[in-house]
């Protein structure tokens, strides 16, 4: 399997990323509660596995899901000596686990990966059993909500869309999973908006690294787009000075779908 973000720093940058959000609140929020047994399908380094198990608690369990072997160590290491938890490498939209089998099933940022989500998301209402929630968590435009956001930057970051297009990479993965919940049939259909981050300001150090990284892993993609290493550069200078101006807001969003089996 080839993962967009993949570099040598990803894992750090996954699991700064998944602590800096508040998980637990959306878990609860979204019905997973004490007893559960919950998958986290695509789990990364396993910050969010960890904080399903504190949640289900000791008669609970949790089966985590994940392809990439290096993530998937990071998650044992992680979650090593925590008892109900399960880790099996596998991948959308063929798991290998038995049907209508978990009473909550998670999924957050894969599906802006998946050229084609809707046998990923069958997949997840297959290993759900009926009554049992599917959630389904996912960006929302990250990098497009700044205010004052300067007229020729907006167009430069255009070229970085279509980079990430090009890899198929679905920045507006979020908004897009109310209509599939929908289409496949799932019951009380919800969805949660929540910020991705707010920067009311400068963005602090850990984001200002999250940034350094994705341009640096989407670099040998996206340099094509705008002509060359040069025009790149210029573009991520700049986006960076704008993550650090003091008097400009920047936010994103994340989309947090859930629904019913029936
Ligand atoms: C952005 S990370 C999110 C990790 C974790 N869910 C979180 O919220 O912190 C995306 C993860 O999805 C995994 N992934 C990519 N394609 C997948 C697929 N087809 N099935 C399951 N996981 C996948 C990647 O290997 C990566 O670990």
């Amino acid at each position: 399997m080839t993962y967009l973000m993949q570099s040598d720093q990803e894992v750090a940058r996954l699991k700064a990323q998944a602590s800096a959000s508040s998980p637990a609140d959306r878990l609860r929020l979204t019905g997973l509660m004490p007893g559960h047994v919950a998958l986290d399908a695509g789990c990364g380094p396993g910050v969010i596995t960890a904080e399903m198990l504190d949640v289900v608690g000791p008669a609970g369990r949790v089966v985590a899901v994940e392809p990439l072997a290096e993530h998937l160590e990071a998650a044992r290491a992680l979650l090593a000596g925590r008892p109900n938890v399960e880790l099996r490498r596998g991948a959308l939209p063929d798991t290998q686990l038995a049907s209508d089998t978990f009473d909550y099933v998670w999924c957050q940022y894969v599906f802006e990966y998946l050229a084609d989500p809707l046998p990923a998301l069958a997949e997840l209402v297959r290993v759900t059993r009926p009554g049992g929630r599917v959630v389904v968590a996912d960006i929302d435009g990250v990098g497009l909500w700044n205010w004052p956001f300067p007229e020729d930057l907006q167009q430069e970051s255009q070229k970085l869309l279509a980079a990430l297009r090009e890899a198929r990479f679905d920045l507006h993965a979020g908004r897009k999973v109310f209509h599939h919940f929908r289409k496949v049939g799932l019951a009380d259909v919800r969805v949660h908006v929540s910020p991705f981050y707010v920067a009311a300001g400068a963005v602090d150090a850990r984001l200002h690294e999250d940034w350094v990284i994705r341009f640096r892993t989407l670099r040998p993609l996206a340099e094509r787009f705008f002509g060359g290493a040069g025009p790149y550069d210029a573009f991520c200078q700049r986006f960076l000075a704008l993550l650090d101006d003091a008097d400009t807001l920047k936010y994103a969003m994340v989309l947090t779908t859930e629904g019913v089996k029936r």
